[in-house]
């Protein structure tokens, strides 16, 4: 149903511009795991005995994170940041077309998100003033755009703190955005919104060092991405020895738990996708440490 509902947002690849709405549909619709379109609707409480049908506000506004997010990807990609060659499954955007359509697939993208959230229908408007005011704070220089910037300086960083918070920048930034989403369309207060923000960091921190981890060589039949991408740069993994780095996962973990919990969440499917989640995570762990 994300899928449906993403191929509904997005400009058909037919109307002009072409290339630009087909660099749009190749990047958006290669076989990513929509794990922040699942945050935010299991984070609204959607279990599989209310269905959500396509075309609903609710998988509307779980979108919002999927465009941003692969936005942020074919940027990522580029020759001038990661200079990557394959994403998800296949070569990125900028390969398969060029460095100025990507450039602007992305840009049309991140457009496209607020315009998604400002045209949603059934949601008031001070909700939506919410979730596009709060986007804003997760992507800009403070999230997303500001993490990436740390990331591509690649400074020597003496504390651990100062990469997390890199961490919860470039990656957890969105997931915060995600599952608060999900919380604001069900009507929640400030705690059950403060107790997901705090998850969110927790799980973002574990996400991306599970992310680093696949930048491995043994996990290069299975990433369907670049790996060896961090190689000479400063990662929570390069520091972490496997005991400390075993200590941190579950550490983040636990926390993440007891947030979801504290959010109303102890038992329901977003706990149980969380919990899928850190198995997978695990798995890698022990996978590297073996
Ligand atoms: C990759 O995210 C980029 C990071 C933030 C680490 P995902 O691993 O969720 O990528 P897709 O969406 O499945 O392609
Ligand atoms: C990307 O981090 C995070 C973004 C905000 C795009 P990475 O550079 O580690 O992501 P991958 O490994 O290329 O997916
Ligand atoms: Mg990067
Ligand atoms: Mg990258
Ligand atoms: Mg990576």
């Amino acid at each position: 149903m994300v899928n449906t509902t993403l191929l509904e947002l997005l400009p058909a690849p037919e109307t002009p511009p072409t290339h630009l709405h087909q660099a749009m549909h190749y990047a958006v619709m290669g076989p990513g795991k929509r794990l922040r379109p699942l945050l935010t609707l299991l984070a609204a409480n959607v279990a599989t005995d209310s269905p959500v049908l396509p075309g609903s506000h609710t998988l509307r506004m779980a979108c919002v994170s999927e465009l941003v997010h692969t936005a942020s990807l074919i940027l990522d990609d580029l020759p001038c940041m990661d200079d990557a060659t394959i994403r998800r499954d296949r070569p990125c955007t900028h390969i398969r077309f060029s460095e100025s359509t990507a450039i602007l697939a992305s840009t049309n993208l991140l457009n496209l998100a607020y315009g998604v959230i400002a045209n949603c229908p059934n949601v008031d408007a001070s909700t939506k003033v919410a979730v596009s005011a709060h986007l804003s704070h997760v992507i800009g220089s403070m999230g997303l755009v500001g993490g990436q910037v740390a990331d591509l300086q690649n400074q020597p960083m003496g504390a651990r703190s100062e990469i997390e918070q890199l961490y919860h920048q470039k990656t957890g930034c969105l997931f915060e955005f995600s599952v608060v989403t999900g919380a604001r369309l069900m009507g929640q207060g400030a705690e059950v919104i403060e107790a997901l923000t705090r998850f969110a960091r927790a799980f973002g921190l574990v996400f991306q060092l599970y992310d680093d981890m696949l930048d491995h060589s043994i996990f290069a039949l299975e990433t369907g991405k670049d790996v060896q991408q961090d190689a000479g740069k400063t990662t929570l993994l390069s520091l972490y020895t496997p005991e400390e780095l075993r200590g941190a996962f579950s550490d983040a973990q636990a926390l993440a738990r007891e947030q979801l919990r504290r959010a109303g969440h102890a038992e329901s499917l977003l706990a149980a996708l969380v919990e899928q989640q850190f198995a997978t995570f695990n798995g890698a762990a022990q996978r590297l440490g073996s």
